[in-house]
């Protein structure tokens, strides 16, 4: 993607990203394994999810504003769509069963 810009960008460590996967440690370290871990994680993953999806829309936003082609924002529309159908992966396992599960016990 950044190679059909021509822009040159610093790779940076994404420490929001960490502490997510860090949550989500901590979940298997305190939740014994069964249905309320099992929703903490789906719970964790979205949380992942939604972040991606808040930072592919930041940068389709700035790549229409800076006028970029459109195969570079026919990239990011793609990408987000993933990180939006796993999203919806995910609420689907939880309605099925995960959350559910997990409140009963
Ligand atoms: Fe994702």
């Amino acid at each position: 993607m950044v190679e059909i810009t021509g822009l040159k960008l610093k790779r940076m460590k994404c420490i929001a990203m960490e502490g997510l996967i860090e949550e989500g440690k901590e979940l298997i370290d305190e939740i014994e394994k069964g249905p309320v871990l099992d929703a903490g994680l789906i719970g964790a993953a979205q949380k992942v999810e939604h972040y991606e999806i808040s930072g592919y829309g930041t940068l389709l936003a700035m790549a229409k504003h800076l006028g970029l082609d459109s195969e570079a924002i026919s990239l990011l529309k793609e990408t987000m769509a993933e990180e939006k159908s796993t999203d919806e992966k995910l609420t689907n396992i939880a309605e099925e069963g995960g959350n559910q599960a997990a409140t009963l016990s």
